[in-house]
């Protein structure tokens, strides 16, 4: 297990301060450097702390949200290319707080091909909501949110698989659910495509989710917040 790519991704929300920023990246970059052969540990912080982050050593810098224009009038809005010149390597996309909020599954597709083209990784976030998962249609909302991402180009980019109502809840798929999951969204985008699970994660489970072959990585909130519980969930993937 120790040799399979695995990405740990914490990502922060709409949480923290300059300060915090600045201590957490030092602390868990120091983690990563003992992380298991093949572990990526990627930082996601509030866009506007992304410089406070300074510039780590083994551990990545990635934002939780950028457009898909190039530049242009979009008040208040950040670019790809932004986020690169800023020290990023990775942007989540698509995250199911932002699909609240009116993102779409083409807007999705239009952001992770601007990040493509900016030379960041996208981490497309798709998953499920608490009436497709009660109804048995994962798998149909799963298809759906996945059908425009087979335009991108293989080994571009990494999806998460969140289900929305395991976001902060404390609640988690089976580990059977989770890797049927994985591997439904494997077989749509190409069985080489890194599937990450997110969604409760935490020092508790991170073990068993990260034992699954079809898993390959977590992204991670709440338990992220904490420098022990990102410290705790990098010895997990120790296996
Ligand atoms: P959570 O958030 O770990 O707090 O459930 C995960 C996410 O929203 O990416």
């Amino acid at each position: 297990m120790s040799t399979r790519a695995l990405w740990l991704v914490a990502n922060w929300k709409m949480n923290g301060a300059a300060a915090t920023v600045a201590d957490y990246a030092q602390a868990v970059d120091e983690a990563a450097t003992t992380a298991a052969e093949g572990v990526t540990c990627v930082f996601c912080p509030p866009t506007i702390y992304i410089g406070h982050a300074g510039k780590p050593k083994r551990l990545k810098l990635g934002a939780q949200n950028c457009h898909s224009e190039k530049s242009g009038a979009f008040t208040g809005e950040v670019s790809a290319g932004m986020l690169k010149d800023a020290g990023c390597e990775y942007v989540i996309v698509g995250h199911s707080e932002r699909r609240a909020e009116g993102e779409n599954d083409l807007q999705v597709l239009f952001k992770a091909q601007a990040a493509i083209a900016a030379g960041l990784k996208p981490i497309i976030c798709v998953g499920e909501s608490q009436a497709d998962y009660d109804a048995n249609h994962t798998t149909k909302a799963l298809g759906v949110q996945l059908s425009p991402l087979v335009k991108l180009p293989a080994g571009s980019y990494l999806v998460a698989y969140e289900p929305v109502w395991a976001i902060g809840s404390g609640k988690t798929p089976s580990v059977l659910e989770i890797g049927a999951a994985h591997a439904y969204i494997k077989s749509v985008l190409g069985s080489a495509t890194p599937v990450l699970y997110g969604g409760s994660v935490n020092a508790g489970n991170a073990r068993e989710i990260l034992a699954l072959s079809e898993v390959s990585g977590a992204l991670v909130g709440s338990a992220s917040l904490a420098v022990s519980g990102m410290k705790e969930i990098i010895n997990a993937a120790r296996g």
